[in-house]
């Protein structure tokens, strides 16, 4: 056992907590949509043919914002393809993985789903093959009320009223060898503010995010930020990150351990604390005071379903099973660690979504015909956007730590607190990454009522770090109930136990 303490003020706020940090991903790849979410013949599908089962799981998991079509899908396409009677939609070579596109689900349907779960639609336009004409006449077709062509075939489509999608991506990953249509700096950044400038002109209400480099580790990291933003800084509201979680990391040779794939956490917040860094630097060359948010639209754990048939199938199969990635206990525990992380960069970061949603390197499983269930890395994800509401404050954390070869000293406690004026309550997340021993926790919320009761308090842990959730045993990895928290006026203690993620919510009785 080993004691550790988390401290926060209520006087030491960081930022309000954006609730669109718990967005998610849908693409047109493998079984995300068809066979994912859209499933005609399925026991629980409604008459647009999508998975009430699947629906039901994406309110459970609390999800606010969803980006769609893609991902590398959306550089190749055409939005036109996707709309008016189905019989009459064409079927296409996706050549962003090697699929046939039967455009049965295109922005109609989609529409349809994000307004049955409740959840805000996130939609990109196709910067690869097309370009600002193209995307100027997809905005006028969902958001112009009426009275011109392209407004007036939406509403030929059925939907009268404005789709209103506010949040649109400028492109993905455009700086990637992969993309279809893959453009130097210069060439995205002067397309991007053109693209922009006319997306603006047809509706002033939206938010746009460019490309940042598609990964941390790209050569074209920073060049790119700096070259782009040169181009569109004055343009756009938001810079994509996009980061997948892979073993051994990158940076720490052939360590395959957990701490090491734990470091992850730290390495991912350097990623964002470089890039707010370069977009400030921009700023600073243009003497502006703007300053840039960050949507981390890509995120996850994916290395083991990411080679030879995950990624590609011969013959343009129809929703082949790409990008399968079963998740583990230990997964679950970094994705935990990351919401503690991206929580304490709220001021910047605004936006982010786990990629994907539903089979593809998802949270959400769905078997032909058959069940849906919860893989691990649901429950953190879940659990953090049931509770983070309010402003996060500023966590101070002393624990003890391990020597990581890309990082230095790292602290066993990862921690953010999210307090809710509104509602008295307080919500701390908490992973504990020693990986034998119990951490002996004191947590002081000072300024946040003297007298305080439990709400709710649990915990992820797995004696087995490997073990994963399937359809034989959706709930082997589960929260269970956290036991044993001492409430004393400002202080709570508790015993983390060994490699997990914990959630403990109380609310004030008295203010004060
Ligand atoms: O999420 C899977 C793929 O990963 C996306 O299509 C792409 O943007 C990224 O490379």
């Amino acid at each position: 056992m080993f004691e550790a303490q988390l401290i926060v003020d209520r006087d030491f706020a960081l930022a309000p907590l954006d609730r669109r940090l718990f967005g998610v991903f849908v693409e047109h790849l493998g079984r995300c949509v068809y066979n994912g979410i859209h499933e005609p013949g399925h026991p629980t599908a409604d008459e647009h043919g999508f998975r009430g089962d699947v629906a039901e799981l994406t309110k459970e998991l609390g999800a606010t914002i969803v980006r769609y079509p893609g991902g590398n899908f959306m550089s190749g396409y055409n939005w036109e393809d996707g709309v008016g009677p189905k019989e009459q939609r064409p079927r296409r070579l996706d050549l962003a993985w090697f699929s046939t596109e039967t455009n049965q689900v295109g922005t109609h349907e989609f529409m349809h789903w994000c307004r049955k779960i409740g959840i805000e639609p996130m939609f990109g336009v196709n910067l690869g093959t097309r370009g600002p004409d193209e995307a100027r006449h997809y905005l006028e077709y969902c958001n112009h009320p009426g009275g011109t062509a392209l407004s007036d075939l939406r509403r030929s489509h059925g939907a009268e009223e404005p789709l209103g999608i506010k949040f649109w991506c400028l492109g993905n990953e455009m700086d990637g060898p992969w993309q279809i249509c893959q453009k130097t700096p210069d060439e995205y950044g002067r397309i991007a503010k053109e693209t922009a400038k006319l997306m603006r002109w047809v509706d002033p209400s939206i938010e746009l995010a460019a490309c940042g480099s598609s990964a941390y580790d790209m050569p074209s990291y920073g060049v790119w930020e700096d070259r782009v933003l040169e181009h569109c800084f004055e343009f756009v509201d938001y810079l994509s990150l996009h980061s997948y979680f892979v073993k051994p990391p990158v940076g720490q040779g052939s360590d395959t351990s957990t701490e090491a794939f734990f470091a992850q956490i730290e390495t991912n917040a350097r990623y964002i604390e470089d890039t707010v860094a370069i977009a400030d630097a921009v700023a600073t060359r243009k003497r502006s005071n703007k300053r840039l948010k960050l949507s981390f639209d890509e995120w996850n754990v994916w290395y083991r379903a990411r080679h030879g048939e995950h990624l590609k199938q011969a013959g343009w199969p129809e929703a082949p099973r790409l990008l399968e990635e079963v998740y583990t206990a230990e997964d679950a525990l970094l994705i935990g660690g990351m919401l503690t992380m991206m929580m304490n960069h709220a001021d910047r970061l605004k936006v982010a979504c786990m990629a994907q949603l539903c089979n593809v390197i998802a949270p959400i499983m769905t078997e032909p015909g058959g069940p849906a269930w919860r893989q691990t890395i649901f429950h953190p994800f879940a659990q953090a956007a049931r509770w983070a509401h309010g402003e996060v404050l500023r966590s101070v954390v002393k624990s003890p730590g391990y020597a990581n070869a890309r990082h230095g000293e790292l602290p066993y406690l990862c921690a953010s607190v999210v307090d809710d004026p509104a509602t008295g309550r307080t919500a701390v997340f908490l992973l504990n990454r020693h990986l034998t021993e119990e951490m002996d926790l004191s947590i002081t919320l000072r300024g946040l009522g003297a007298e305080r009761r439990l709400v709710q308090a649990e915990q992820l842990h797995s004696a087995d770090l490997n073990a994963s959730n399937t359809a034989d045993a959706p709930d082997r990895v589960a929260p269970q109930p956290l036991e044993g928290i001492a409430i004393l006026d400002e202080r709570l203690s508790v015993k983390l136990r060994p490699a997990s993620w914990n959630v403990i919510v109380t609310q004030a009785i008295r203010a004060a």
